[in-house]
């Protein structure tokens, strides 16, 4: 959550420092602000998107080649002027911006209060701002010092860039559970919760590990521990460009990723399938698969969407490798004392490779002795860098909040590992393995033919605009689809909506339904297609109004359902790959029919980097 900027070097900071929440403003959308430095330092904040700031700052002086930048997602206090970022030490010695959650703020805070602190905000920033002022004042030590003694005494998770007053020439910036990426150009830095506002200056960077201190200036960058520990910069070369983070005429972030993933499903499986020899190969876990192929339980972990592609591996799994899988919420499984086993295999799933809840679940399962892989897309972040062993998805930078190619990949991963392991193992036999592989290789296209409807879907979306409910129906495979579905109309209409295992219906969600609750199926030709029918009838008799995506040339639920979506014809277990791009797209266009903030949908962040 929140997105954090910093510059350091000859050039205007302001432009850097805007472009570069704009960017970040996925991670966070209820106030900016930046702070600029010239013979004494400047903030600027308010209320609202990145957009109100560069109102608010019109005829100002902004001027100033060093500075920092916060997009912020509330945790403590309402978003409000006042509780926006850079926040002030009592006394103006320092300006700091912070992603995380200090979780003793308020025994700080105490503290801070009875040694004469006043507090102007309701943040728990405003009480690291504080401490490390009093830290500094008190203790006559340098701004960097005062701020590994503060951190010292801080539990929580942060992300922060601080200036001092009484050190002009330098950033100090430090990290613990929230992402912070340092930008390395030729006598100048830039920082960043992620690289995507770093890109268009430098693709040589630093990702700061946890208790990492970087004391910067503008020809100068001096890595430590919060122990004063000195360590060595490691730094890696960036392959992104910036057309990538780009909207390339499309509306929203969200529809170009609805649409890209014809080319990102294809760049998932490059270099690992090759349809010509049957091949697969997945490079990060090649090592592992002897495990996989031995394990006696898989646990998948994630969250959002990502648990929802998780749903799916289980099904692959237990199909192809016919091994035990439990599909566990992060933050469900790490709070309940789970039964972990030293020969389990753990997978961990997730878009940002950020979430708070599954680092930490990723965390306990080490700690238990577990072999730890992960399935992530983004290049370098923290769920790779904490796991054993892992494949990364390859979707490209995915900026909707609401995630579309991201769970496509991930389910395309899980496919071929859960062939890869079955065949290896024998579960899955050389002709099966053979015909999913030559299936995979149609899929973009299939995808392609599903896209070229989006006109008929976006007509029929029309018809549920004002729509308050909305149930979502699914077997097997199709279960957790039913579930991604709901999800996606959920976040970016708000409108209610439910994910049901067809067959559950009948134990409660069927007292809902009357004639103005719409109930999406995915009812595609697959072993429970009788059943799904029957289903539909039920759905029918009670007045419901159903939206069918059906396989191509489907006559008996055409004659029943108010509406169909026709998809290609596929293979059982893909089917979850292209029954899924209608739902994301009927979402979508209601949401954006109804007025919404598709690619910022209220209260949500796309990288939920708090527990
Ligand atoms: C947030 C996002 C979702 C995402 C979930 C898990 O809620 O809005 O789109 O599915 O976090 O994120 P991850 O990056 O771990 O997949």
């Amino acid at each position: 959550m929140c997105g954090i900027v910093g510059y350091i070097g000859k050039r205007d900071a302001y432009p850097i420092l805007i472009n570069g929440l704009k960017r970040l403003e996925y991670r966070g959308y209820d106030s900016a602000g930046i702070a600029l430095r010239t013979d004494e330092t400047r903030v600027f904040k308010c209320k609202g998107k990145v957009q109100d700031l560069e109102n608010h700052v019109e005829g100002l002086d902004i001027s100033g080649h060093i500075g920092i930048g916060h997009t912020r997602w509330a945790t403590h206090g309402e978003p409000n002027d006042e509780n926006a970022h850079p926040h002030r030490s009592m006394n103006n010695k320092f300006v700091i911006i912070h992603n995380g959650i200090i979780e003793n703020y308020s025994s700080l805070r105490e503290k801070l209060i009875r040694r004469g602190y006043k507090f102007s905000s309701e943040t728990d920033t405003e009480v690291l701002a504080n401490l490390i002022e009093y830290i500094y004042l008190k203790g006559n030590v340098t701004a960097e010092m005062a701020v590994r003694l503060a951190l010292s005494k801080v539990v929580g998770a942060y992300g922060l860039v601080v200036i001092c007053e009484d050190e002009p020439d330098q950033l100090v910036a430090a990290r613990k559970g929230s992402p912070l990426v340092i930008g390395v150009g030729k006598g100048e830095y830039f920082l960043a919760s992620d690289a995507t506002p770093i890109i268009e200056y430098t693709q040589s960077v630093i990702y700061l590990n946890d208790d990492d201190v970087a004391i910067i200036s503008r020809d100068e960058l001096t890595l430590k521990t919060i122990h004063n520990d000195k360590l060595t910069p490691h730094i890696q070369e960036l392959d992104l460009d910036i057309e990538q983070i780009e909207k390339n005429g499309y509306e929203h972030f969200m529809l170009k990723e609805i649409f890209e993933q014809t080319q990102s499903i294809k760049d998932t499986f490059r270099g690992r399938v090759v349809p010509a020899s049957k091949e697969l190969f997945l490079g990060g876990i090649n090592e592992v698969i002897p495990k996989l192929v031995e394990a006696r339980r898989i646990l998948i972990i994630g969250c959002g969407t990502s648990w929802h592609a998780g749903m799916v591996g289980e099904y692959l799994f237990e199909e192809f490798a016919r091994v035990p899988v439990e599909v566990e919420y992060a933050s469900e499984f790490r709070y309940r004392n789970p039964v972990i086993y030293n020969d389990d295999i753990v997978l961990a799933i997730s878009q940002s490779g950020e979430t708070a809840d599954t680092l930490a679940a990723i965390n306990l399962a080490k700690e238990a002795g577990a072999t730890v892989l992960g399935i992530c897309n983004v290049v370098g972040s923290s769920i790779p860098r904490n796991t054993d062993a892992g494949v990364y998805t390859h979707a490209g930078p995915e900026i909707g909040v609401a995630s579309t190619k991201a769970f496509t990949a991930q389910v395309t991963v899980l496919t071929m590992m859960a062939m890869l392991v079955g065949y290896r193992k024998g579960t899955l036999s050389k002709e099966e393995y053979e015909k999913h592989i030559d299936e995979l290789a149609c899929l973009p296209e299939k995808i392609k033919s599903i896209l070229d409807k989006s006109e008929a879907i976006k007509e029929l979306s029309a018809k549920y605009v004002d729509s308050t409910n909305a149930l979502y129906l699914g077997r097997g495979y199709l279960f957790p689809v039913a579930l991604e579905g709901a999800l996606k109309l959920k976040e970016i209409s708000y409108i209610h909506a439910e994910g049901y295992p067809a067959a559950e219906m009948k134990h409660g969600p069927i007292a809902l339904i009357d004639e103005q609750m719409p109930v999406f199926v995915a009812a595609t030709k697959d072993k429970s297609y009788e059943k799904i029918v029957s289903n539909i009838q039920e759905v029918k008799a009670r007045k419901g109004h159903v939206i069918a995506i059906v396989t191509e040339g489907d006559t008996v639920i055409k004659g029943m359902a108010d509406h169909v979506i026709e998809i290609p014809e596929t293979l059982e277990a893909l089917a979850p790959l292209l029954t899924v791009i209608p739902f994301q797209l009927i979402s979508y266009y209601i949401a954006v029919l109804r007025g919404c903030n598709v690619d910022q949908p209220r209260n949500l962040a796309k990288s939920v980097t708090v527990e």
